[in-house]
């Protein structure tokens, strides 16, 4: 592995949490260079957001590929060229399969806004919310074949309190993510180092 550490963010959404890592990274809190982003939607506002950072920007249709092999060999390619270490899932909604799970496997990392194994999926906040639960939460985890399975690393609660909408419950979330996903990149540096 090269002395700092090269990650690929994928997403494809906003990019709230690709901010907060660039951000922790500029800031000298997670030792680490964004390589990459990766996105599967080619109008996502992570795309903008990587190139006013400066970060070099792989984005696909999965509609053009014949199969999700073919896209995943060229994301592969891609990763292998800059050298990326480790893969951050950040509000990347698609399963990932074979092609890029065996070369980064415990190397790939996701967020997902439940305390797992509540609540999979998508809207997951949402479906906390009109569940009526009264603890959700934050949940990193390895990825693996399955969604949202995978081995947990770190999770921390949010309480629900009387009173809060979904779009509270999502602002606090998402607030929590913030620094949970930096902190455990940083940690999971940290032991690779050691290994
Ligand atoms: C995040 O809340 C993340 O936990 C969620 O997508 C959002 C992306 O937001 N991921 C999942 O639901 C994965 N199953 P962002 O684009 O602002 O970072």
């Amino acid at each position: 592995m090269s002395a700092l550490n090269k990650l690929a963010v994928f997403a494809s959404g906003t990019g709230s949490n690709f901010e907060a890592i660039e951000k922790a990274i500029r800031e000298g809190q997670v030792n680490a260079e964004i390589a990459l982003v990766v996105s599967d939607k080619p109008e996502a506002k992570v795309i903008d957001k990587a190139k006013s950072a400066g970060i070099p920007t792989f984005v696909f249709d999965p509609k053009g590929y014949s199969s999700k092999q073919v896209f995943e060999q060229e994301i592969v390619e891609a990763l292998h060229k800059e050298k990326v270490d480790w893969i951050i899932l950040a509000g990347y909604m698609r399963l990932v399969g074979d092609t890029l799970l065996t070369p980064y496997e415990g190397r790939i990392i996701n967020i997902h806004p439940s305390l797992l194994p509540a609540f999979k999926g998508l809207d997951a906040v949402g479906q906390a919310f009109d569940a009526g639960v009264k603890v959700t939460g934050v949940t990193i985890h390895f990825v693996d074949k399955g969604m949202d399975t995978g081995r947990i690393i770190a999770q921390e609660a949010v309480y629900v309190k009387d009173g809060m909408s979904k779009p509270d419950l999502e602002y606090e979330i998402q607030k929590v993510e913030h620094l949970l996903y930096p902190n455990t990149i940083q940690q999971l540096i940290n032991r690779g180092n050691q290994a």
